[in-house]
């Protein structure tokens, strides 16, 4: 891929850990290299510093291939790792702040947190709710999110967590699809000072469907709300007259976890299953190691447990260390664009994860907000979701970091469970924009479309080679789909849909979605590298790019952009900015139109809609919208389309 591109990735800069935070980590060089050697070990060891009730008797099971067993005969329950041996050890200490939109707060220790969780527990089993069956999750970022869930873990019922920015369309489709029991909701959600009506949307979900026969509603919002006699009941009624202990239920490492749906480009919801032994494992791991955590460490991930990145690190990857969290119910931007900073300096946060998304728009918004604040406490920045844009980066490590913050960029997905391919804090040299390499008893590799790995400085897609511990143990429902979507691209290899390039010292630049590079007069050229070049004019803010079909060269470039505060769009300006693409890139990738909009559509998690920016670009009729963040912008950004200008 972009073997025609040259420039772009070759920058200089690099950064290696300060010596302190080296000389410190979790983390010391040779791990990498004493994981190669022998990873089943390394992922044994791993295991260990989980809690199991009985060892496992087979480490891993490859005989029903792809669908890979861990720790097979071993049992547990996850709860246990991430509560009740922390209650024992360290009782007191707060496993997470809290703190609500409206600015109300709370804290919670180990100790009052397990209590909770068994109230939730024994509430769901009073409802009929036990091993086996499973229970949606349809809530905002309140504290009872994460006690639901552990509270399912704790009796053996899987959860789906289901985004509360999905419509009840989508919620009535994953219920349906998982043959949900029960649901446990709130009556409304804050978000920007108003109320998104979540129990409403459960209630419309509910309309006619057959396997929901309890529905638990906590009260935040105060809003009102319409009662199903016999199948709804309020959190405050039922919970809280618990007991505060209930034993955990005893589960096999490969008893169904949870179930979370993440969307394709094409086709229904995708129900990822993750099982109990090999995720927590993963999780645990990967949350000591990249993200360093110690005793005296404040963590906050700005992400939503309606995501993965929400289940793996904020709940049990922190949990099962025994961290001590922030959890954040609102958005950037309310009251003001300062809430985030305003946190940090409150909590004294020293370890801080989020998306590049977040980062652009608070480019977009500029460093005054952040230089005003007290940043000091950071010691570590993560990034997750996207590829980072060198700009991005350097924006992050200069005005959150304060040039002493190591920046962990880690790949993943729904579907692998924990992080892959991350720097390692206090080991790797970091270059910005490179997910740097795989992590510890991570077998990934680039290769090329015969599946041979390719050679240092070219590019190809990105492959895993062995099972991993948390790997996806298939699609709910499907196996033939799970087969297909992963498996079916290489014999034996799994395939995460994802371009990447490799530099000549072995790092790994992820490219975005496969489907997402563009051909252009029979040039692979990836999404990621033009947005990359557009961002680095001083100008831009943001932006996206997409293929759009082109009689002459295949594929042409049209490229949307959003300005940062003070910058206008002119005729000048779509010049200087095809000049500078050409520069940074080569003439190849110069776009062939640029429309500025004020904003990019977006998923609900943040994610670039290319497919609607395609519909757009081709004047095709648009397909469903309803999954956007910010469905508004499409309309401007469609008349914007129009009147762009083109050579
Ligand atoms: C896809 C997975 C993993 C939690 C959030 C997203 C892209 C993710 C990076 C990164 C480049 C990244 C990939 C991947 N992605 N992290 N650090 N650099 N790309 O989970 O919704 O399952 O999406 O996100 O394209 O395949 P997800």
């Amino acid at each position: 891929m972009s073997d025609a591109i040259e420039n772009l990735f070759h920058e200089e800069r690099r950064f290696d850990p300060p010596g302190k935070f080296s000389a410190e980590a979790n983390a010391q060089s040779g791990i990498h290299e004493e994981a190669a050697r022998d990873p089943l070990a390394f992922w044994s060891s791993e295991a260990e510093k989980i809690h199991w009730r009985k060892p496992w008797d087979r480490l891993l099971d490859s005989s029903d291939a792809p669908v890979y067993r861990w720790f097979e005969g071993g049992r547990l329950n996850v709860t246990e790792s991430c509560l009740d041996r922390h209650v024992e050890t360290h009782p007191d200490r707060v496993a997470f702040h809290w703190e609500g939109e409206p600015g109300d707060s709370l804290s919670l220790t180990y100790s009052e947190l397990l209590a909770k969780v068994c109230q939730c527990a024994a509430a769901l089993k009073q409802l009929g709710i036990g091993k086996g069956d499973t229970v949606a999750i349809y809530m905002g970022m309140v504290p009872e999110i994460t006690i639901a869930m552990l509270a399912c873990a704790r009796i053996g019922a899987a959860h789906s967590v289901v985004f509360g920015g999905f419509s009840s369309d989508s919620l009535r489709e994953r219920l349906d699809d998982a043959s949900c029991k029960g649901v446990i909701t709130q009556d409304g959600a804050w978000r920007r000072g108003k109320v998104v009506p979540l129990k409403e949307n459960v209630d419309l979900a509910l309309e006619g469907q057959e396997t929901v026969t309890s529905v638990l509603v906590l009260e935040r919002c105060k809003n009102e709300v319409t009662w199903s006699e016999g199948r709804d009941h309020w959190w405050h009624d039922v919970v809280p007259t618990q007991d505060d202990f209930l034993e955990a239920e005893e589960m096999d490492s490969e008893d169904l976890l949870f179930i979370l749906y993440t969307s394709g480009s094409t086709g229904k919801p995708k129900g990822i299953v993750h099982t109990c032994g090999g995720y927590l494992t993963g999780v645990s791991s990967t949350f000591r190691n990249v993200f360093d955590i110690k005793d005296s460490d404040l963590y906050w991930c700005t992400a939503d447990c309606g995501w993965v990145t929400g289940h793996s690190y904020i709940v049990y990857g922190p949990l099962a260390n025994g961290a001590t969290s922030l959890i954040y119910e609102g958005t950037p931007d309310f009251p003001d664009q300062g809430r985030w900073w305003d946190l940090v300096e409150k909590y004294a946060v020293t370890i801080f994860y989020t998306a590049p998304t977040a980062i652009r728009t608070f480019m977009k918004w500029g460093e005054e907000i952040p230089k005003s604040k007290d940043l000091s406490s950071l010691r570590l920045l993560g990034s997750v979701g996207e590829p980072i844009n060198p700009e991005a980066w350097m924006w992050y490590h200069e005005f959150i970091g304060g040039e002493r913050c190591p920046i962990v960029d880690t790949w993943w997905q729904t579907e692998t469970g924990s992080i892959m391919i991350t720097p390692l804090p206090g080991v790797t040299t970091t270059k910005p924009g490179s997910a740097a390499t795989p992590y510890p008893g991570i077998d990934a590799v680039v290769v090329d479309d015969e599946g041979n790995e390719v050679e240092p400085g070219h590019g190809g897609l990105l492959v895993v080679r062995s099972p991993w511990p948390s790997m996806l143990r298939g699609i709910h429902g499907d196996p033939e789909r799970y087969k297909e979507v992963y498996w079916s691209r290489f014999d034996g290899l799994y395939f995460p849909g994802d371009g990447c390039k490799l530099d000549e010292e072995g790092y790994l630049w992820l490219l975005g979605r496969v489907d997402d590079v563009m051909l252009v007069s029979g040039h692979n050229i990836s999404t990621t590298e033009v947005e990359s070049a557009l961002v680095d004019h001083h100008g831009v803010a943001e932006s996206a790019v997409v293929g759009r079909k082109d009689d002459t060269t295949g594929q042409a470039i049209a490229a949307f952009v959003v300005l940062k505060g003070g910058s206008e769009g002119s005729e000048e300006l779509i010049q200087e900015l095809r000049q500078h693409v050409a520069a940074k890139i080569g003439p190849i990738a110069k776009p062939a139109s640029i429309v500025f909009t004020p904003d990019l559509p977006k998923t609900r998690s943040g994610k670039i809609m290319r497919r609607l920016l395609r519909d757009i670009s081709e004047k095709r009729q648009l397909g469903d919208v309803t999954t956007l963040a910010n469905s508004d912008i499409v309309e401007a950004i469609r008349d914007g389309a129009t009147q762009s200008s083109e050579d």
